[in-house]
């Protein structure tokens, strides 16, 4: 099992939700997000124990390294906002079956790469999420920008396609469904 220290820890977890309470570097997705997609078989990048509710079936936290291990079924990806975010959605891409929820940074050069080439679909969310502390206390500032779930796979894609009404506004991608795919066709 591959471990983290803490002086990773920091460096990759930290992020814009920062600004909102400067002690805290978890931000959890707030759980209707999470709970409104179906099950999730793991989460790679888990809030530390003891966490306010699962967000998976499995969960690798640190000092864990979520990024190293062997991901199986179906992930959920909220992962440390940080420039490595796209570092686990090329992982997840290479996968080939989750959901990833990152901010909508849709002309950087990480979201070209890793969103625009790779995805199935995006669901853009109205208006701005509200992330959770580490205790499951909401945030009373939201996270300060726009927010996209990102689908890999098909079975993702239609997830989001389903929640459009209710949460945003969807846009199908027309990419394989996973990297394997492409390479194998
Ligand atoms: C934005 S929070 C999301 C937490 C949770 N996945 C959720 O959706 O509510 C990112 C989490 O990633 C964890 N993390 C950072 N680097 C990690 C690593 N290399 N392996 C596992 N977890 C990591 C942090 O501890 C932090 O709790």
């Amino acid at each position: 099992m591959a471990r983290l220290g803490g002086s990773r820890m920091s460096a990759r977890s930290m992020g814009s939700h920062q600004s909102a309470r400067a002690e805290t570097t978890t931000w959890l997705t707030p759980p209707h997000i999470n709970g409104g997609l179906g099950s999730f078989d793991l989460d790679p990048c888990a809030a530390p124990s003891p966490r306010p509710w699962p967000t998976a079936r499995r969960h690798i936290e640190l000092p864990e390294d979520g990024l190293e291990a062997a991901w199986a079924g179906r992930v959920w990806l909220n992962p440390p906002y940080s420039f490595a975010a796209w570092d686990w959605l090329s992982k997840l891409a290479e996968h080939g079956e989750g959901t990833a929820l990152v901010f909508a940074r849709t002309e950087t050069a990480g979201f070209v790469r890793e969103v625009w080439d790779k995805a199935t679909g995006l669901l853009f969310l109205h208006g701005r999420l509200h992330f959770h502390y580490p205790d499951g206390t909401r945030a009373a500032a939201n996270s300060g920008a726009p927010s996209v779930l990102v689908a890999y796979g098909q079975k993702d894609a239609q997830i989001l396609a389903d929640k459009a009404n209710e949460w945003g506004t969807y846009v199908p991608l027309n990419n394989a469904s996973t990297t394997k795919a492409r390479t194998a066709a």
